[in-house]
């Protein structure tokens, strides 16, 4: 039952922080006054964290866990370059140029993330 809970809260943070980055990316991009906005800092930092929380209680729960199972060390790497992607393209300083290549390779490390959690494969584009 808290499985089916942890699994339900996890994906729907996942669909939600895939949403908020590609919509911050839109709004930071054409220069919208939303960025300013008190949630747009907020709410994607409450997200992530959930995000998360509930990975680590789902490990716990079927008992794998990163550097042991490799699909979830994958994603463990996977979740550190998507903040790193996501840094760079979010934070003002860098030309727009590398800003949208960092934001397009945050969204690809993103669905690969989604691929190895859906096949517990980390390469999931070789069978
Ligand atoms: C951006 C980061 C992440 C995304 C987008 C993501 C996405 C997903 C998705 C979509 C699923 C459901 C897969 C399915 O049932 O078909 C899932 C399950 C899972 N994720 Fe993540 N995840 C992320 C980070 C992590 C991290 C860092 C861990 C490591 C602790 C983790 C651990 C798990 C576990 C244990 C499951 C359950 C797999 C199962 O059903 O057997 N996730 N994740």
């Amino acid at each position: 039952m808290s499985f089916l809970l942890f699994k339900t809260l996890h994906v729907s943070c996942a669909a939600l922080s895939f949403t908020l980055f590609f919509l911050r990316g839109i709004w930071s991009f054409n220069d919208s006054p939303i960025m300013r906005q008190r949630w747009v800092e907020v709410v994607p930092h409450v997200v992530d964290t959930l995000l998360l929380a509930n990975a680590l209680a789902l490990a716990f729960t079927i008992e794998q866990y990163p550097f042991v199972d490799t699909w979830l060390t994958a994603k463990f790497f996977g979740l550190l370059l998507y903040i790193m992607l996501g840094s760079v393209a979010l934070t003002p300083g860098r030309s727009k140029a590398i800003r949208i290549a960092a934001w397009l390779a945050a969204l690809a490390v993103f669905i690969y993330i989604v691929l190895v959690a859906a096949t517990h494969n980390p390469l999931p584009f070789i069978h």
